[in-house]
């Protein structure tokens, strides 16, 4: 797979400037850790899960994409180069009971077994702990933490079937630390997501089954770079990542592979950094 250079932004010392970075949006030649495998990605029409249902195709793996926006979830698998028909997509509201039932059924009639799940669904919201209203709390909560923990249940249970599997919840830097001191439920989410992670780790440690949290820093999708681009939230993103610029989505699914791989079969409870640096500044936490 070819090298591609991507021009990102700086910022250092209140001044932005470019600089071409060089990496792989794709698995390396010949790399298909992921041969055959069967692996749900929920929130996969958004900016993160396109890519990394792209970077699991890539990598030999059989995709179910699911997002509540069934359409674009459709396109996401169909703009994929033809592997067979090997890969489905399917409507999936994570806060539904029904639905997850209904894809792990789908699941079940059309592969026959699942070797993987990926928690990406989630929404964000701005509200400071004074200021958010108990109705967005509740939607941020139901998506971002109730729909992580159903996915972990519906997931499991077929996983344990199947003899085991990798789970990857994508929580974020601010399931960790306190952020911006604003979006206080999208944290409230995130630091659930990151102690379920432990907790079901720890119940399936001898069944094969592993779960592991991965936390991006500020991840350059469409969508952020619409809401936020050229305004004092931006800046503080990239004044306050080390590296000086957002994620690339291909940098953060490359991780979501690795997770999902037998690389890191050891591996299970962990809670994965890829985020320019940002947690390196505040450490506390690794060392408590
Ligand atoms: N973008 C970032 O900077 C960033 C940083 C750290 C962590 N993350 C995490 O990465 C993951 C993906 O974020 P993104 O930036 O791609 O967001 P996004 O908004 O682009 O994508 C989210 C997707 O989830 C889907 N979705 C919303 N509600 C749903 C529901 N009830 N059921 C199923 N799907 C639903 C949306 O339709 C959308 O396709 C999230 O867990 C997010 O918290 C993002």
């Amino acid at each position: 797979m070819p090298l591609y250079l991507r021009r990102v932004q700086f910022f250092n010392q209140g001044v932005h400037y470019g600089h071409d970075v060089r990496f792989s949006t794709s698995a390396r030649s010949g790399q298909e850790r992921l041969s055959g495998r069967v692996i749900l990605v929920t929130g996969a029409a958004g900016g993160l899960g396109t890519s990394i249902v792209s970077r699991l195709a890539a990598e030999g793996a059989r995709v179910v994409a699911s997002d509540i926006d069934a359409n674009t979830c459709a396109s996401v698998i169909a703009e994929l180069a033809d592997r067979g028909g090997a890969h489905t997509s399917l409507p999936l509201d994570v806060r539904s009971d029904e639905d997850w039932q209904a894809a792990i059924e789908h699941i079940q009639n059309r592969y026959g077994v699942l070797h993987g799940c990926v928690n990406n669904a989630a929404i964000g919201g701005l509200a400071s702990v004074a200021d958010e209203r108990r109705d967005r709390w509740d939607r941020i909560i139901a998506i971002g933490q109730t729909g992580v923990w159903l996915g972990m249940k519906y997931a499991g249970g077929l996983l344990e079937r199947c003899g085991g599997g990798s789970i990857v919840n994508i929580c974020s830097i601010l399931g960790t630390v306190g952020g911006f001191g604003d979006s206080i439920a999208y944290h409230a989410a995130k630091g659930a997501v990151r102690a379920m992670t432990k907790n079901a780790a720890l119940h399936w440690a001898t069944q094969g089954i592993r779960v592991n949290s991965l936390h991006p820093g500020f991840i350059g999708t469409e969508q952020v770079l619409d809401l936020y681009a050229g305004s004092p939230r931006h800046e503080a993103m990239l004044s306050h990542t080390p590296m000086g610029r957002l994620a690339d989505p291909a940098e953060i699914a490359a991780v979501v592979a690795f997770l999902l791989s037998d690389d890191s079969s050891y591996m299970t409870g962990s809670e994965i950094y890829a985020d320019g640096g940002w947690t390196a500044r505040y450490s506390r936490h690794q060392s408590n």
